[in-house]
């Protein structure tokens, strides 16, 4: 965020899934996992082998949904090595690298505030707390680049219904854990950490907005946020905050990280809005990771028929 110009992966670096797979079955059978890793680390781009360390739990009884686009999907590669994830690095690849500091288990998430049920719950517990849905949505980054993601995930709405919310309650506050043990990148003062970010309660309630667990059909690695993290498909990226160990339930706008830390730059709202442009960049195009010619970005990221309503009669130049 903090970058100015945004940097690509190359199509060349970029290995489709499948491939990817195979090529990791046969290392392991072979036993040369180890030796092929040490080659890689001694010639750079030599052994373009992808040093992504892959969740196994695959989630059963996911079901489709049909909130779903249709577009092509990025890789497996691409989504889990291109990442924003400032607890864990500042460059798109410092996050894989550094995930394996981050520990998911145990973790508890706190559901509190404006609620008439407040609730600590386990990791465990949260993820049967509604059935899981595949939701493939377009992420649009503020930097300008964009991927289309097959998250694993269920609707904010339906923990947000079982905390039974007061009259209070105009907004949700979620935070990202703290720990410099674990997030080394909190041992910078990039942000004011902990990251937080928030949402007016009807775009919590809306049915686009998720908490995820997985992608791929698998339990999410940790540099895309595990074991739980937001997805809000028509904000800009950083709105879809991750590792989340709170939230809570408030009457006032929480003071987000981004704002906190740059106001005139990153706005509460961070709808996606080709004719609101970033005070340093313009936001009416954007490059699909993997692709080379940048396309238009949509309005509300091409969302708008489901939120526009949302919206109504609020200039979104000044609430941007
Ligand atoms: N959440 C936390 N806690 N810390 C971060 O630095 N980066 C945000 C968002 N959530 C960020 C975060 C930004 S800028 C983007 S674009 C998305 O995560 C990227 O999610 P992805 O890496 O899964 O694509």
């Amino acid at each position: 965020m903090l970058i100015k110009k945004p940097s690509d992966i190359k199509e060349k670096e970029v290995t489709p899934k499948e491939l990817y797979l195979n090529r990791r079955r046969f290392l392991k059978t072979a036993s040369i996992a180890a030796a092929a890793t040490a080659a890689g680390a001694a010639f750079p781009g030599i052994l373009a082998f992808p040093r992504v360390s892959r969740a196994t739990t695959k989630l059963e009884g996911t079901r489709k949904s049909p909130l779903s686009t249709d577009e092509p999907l990025n890789s497996y590669k691409q989504i889990t090595t291109y990442n924003n994830f400032y607890e864990l690095g500042t460059d798109k690849e410092s996050p894989a690298r550094n995930a394996k500091y981050l520990v998911t288990r145990p973790w508890t998430v706190a559901v509190e505030g404006e609620a008439k049920r407040p609730k600590v719950y386990d990791i465990d517990s949260i993820m049967k707390l509604s059935p899981l849905e595949e939701r493939i949505y377009r992420l649009r980054c503020v930097e300008a680049w964009s991927m289309v993601i097959p998250w694993v995930g269920f609707p904010l709405s339906a923990l947000i219904k079982q905390a039974e919310p007061t009259s209070n309650a105009k907004y949700v506050e979620f935070t990202t854990l703290y720990d410099p043990k674990r997030m080394p990148g909190q041992r910078r003062a990039v942000l004011d950490w902990p990251y937080v970010e928030g949402l007016r309660m009807d775009e919590a309630m809306h049915p686009l907005t998720i908490l995820a667990v997985g992608l791929y059909g698998e339990i999410l690695p940790a540099q895309n946020g595990a074991p739980l993290r937001l997805v809000v498909p028509w904000k800009y990226g950083f709105k879809s905050i991750k590792s989340i160990v709170r939230i809570r339930f408030v009457e006032k706008q929480p003071l987000t990280a981004w704002v906190k830390s740059a106001s005139h730059e990153y706005g509460f709202y961070s709808n996606v809005n080709p004719e609101v442009d970033h005070p340093r960049w313009s936001q009416a195009r954007e490059r699909r990771i993997g692709e080379f010619f940048k396309r238009k970005t949509l309005m509300f990221n091409g969302y708008g028929e489901q939120v526009a309503q949302l919206y109504q009669g609020m200039d979104l130049k000044t609430n941007f």
